[in-house]
């Protein structure tokens, strides 16, 4: 059976170090990590998300501000709001939970968005950090910086001689795990919805992550025994066993196959979901350090 990387306590250790390293810069240097997190009309599941991120946040000592904005705000006015924020000495990470409302372009946001405030680490010059190698400079996007220190929980900072398979390209998600395993030093392969025999590709697989938002699509036999699973997916799917019109959440692994096979494998929920808002915070506390032209604390 597999050894279980569980995302909930490791997240649980980062916020810790997070909420003390905040504590440290406000005694020694008057300094608090501020965030201000947009969103915009009414998506259910985005208010959720934000919730969350607003409770940690002040649970880590930041400063914390939300805006609300009605779900027809212009794409012009939600701009100028960003603007505003990018000279707000008091923030220091700026986040838009996305999706937008169709009528605003999300990418003429994003790039609006500071590069020293990017604390989702979507903005092209921090893309293009992770891609050329220059890690330690960037905000690395929260989900792919979580999957890293689940990796290295498993399989230590050095993946040299290790194959890796993402399963899943996203901007957000495939890409920059991908980017983040070859700088570890891991031979990658990146495969998508026109990859052919994907089965085989995943059992070549010493490190297999599954970003896709297929409930289960990853079977137990597409697994090498002992890999190192990592599951991305968040998919809700009906479970009449629970009732009438209950559902659960399940990852894109079908994880009780795959426990069986792997070596290391994250469960869904309580795997990479947590790490992914304890690595916003872990970033919110780097862009205050680096505004401020202070040493960056190590916190993972
Ligand atoms: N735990 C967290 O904190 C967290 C954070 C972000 C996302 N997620 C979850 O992770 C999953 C992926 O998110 P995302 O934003 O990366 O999704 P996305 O933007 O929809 O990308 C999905 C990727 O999967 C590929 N794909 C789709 N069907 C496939 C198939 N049958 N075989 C192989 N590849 C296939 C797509 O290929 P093409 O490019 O060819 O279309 C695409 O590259 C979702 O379930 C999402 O909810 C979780």
């Amino acid at each position: 059976m597999a050894n279980v990387i569980d995302g909930k306590k490791l997240s649980e250790d980062i916020l810790a170090k997070v909420k003390q390293e905040t504590a440290i810069l406000r005694e020694q240097h008057n300094i608090q990590p501020g965030i201000a997190v947009i969103i915009v009309g009414e998506d259910s599941a985005s208010k959720v998300y934000v919730a969350s991120k607003e409770k940690r946040a002040e649970e880590c000592g930041f400063l914390s501000n939300k805006y609300e904005l009605d779900e027809k705000t212009s794409e012009a006015d939600l701009l100028a709001l960003v603007k505003e924020l990018n000279e707000d000495k008091n923030i220091h990470g700026i986040l838009v939970q996305l999706p937008l409302p169709a009528h605003i372009n999300a990418d003429h946001v994003i790039q609006t968005i500071s590069p020293d405030k990017d604390v989702d680490g979507f903005h092209y010059i921090n893309a293009g950090k992770i891609m050329t190698g220059a890690i330690g400079d960037a905000f690395v996007p929260c989900t792919p910086a979580g999957i890293m220190v689940m990796v290295e929980h498993g399989l230590g900072k050095d993946l040299s001689g290790l194959d890796a398979v993402v399963v899943g390209r996203s901007n957000i998600v495939g890409k920059p795990v991908a980017a983040l395993l070859l700088a570890a030093n891991a031979t990658v392969t990146i495969a998508h919805s026109r990859t052919r025999e994907i089965d085989d590709v995943c059992r070549s697989a010493d490190i297999l992550v599954a970003a896709v938002g297929k409930p289960e699509m990853i079977k137990g036999d597409w697994i090498k025994p002992g890999a190192t699973v990592i599951d991305v997916g968040i998919n809700r799917v009906p479970a009449p066993e629970k009732g009438q019109g209950k559902t659960r959440l399940v990852g894109d692994v079908d994880y009780k196959a795959a426990e069986k096979v792997a070596g290391f494998i994250t469960p869904v929920p309580g795997g990479v979901g947590p790490m992914t808002i304890a690595m916003l915070m872990a970033n919110t506390l780097k862009a205050a350090c680096k505004a401020n032209n202070l040493p960056l604390p190590k916190i993972s």
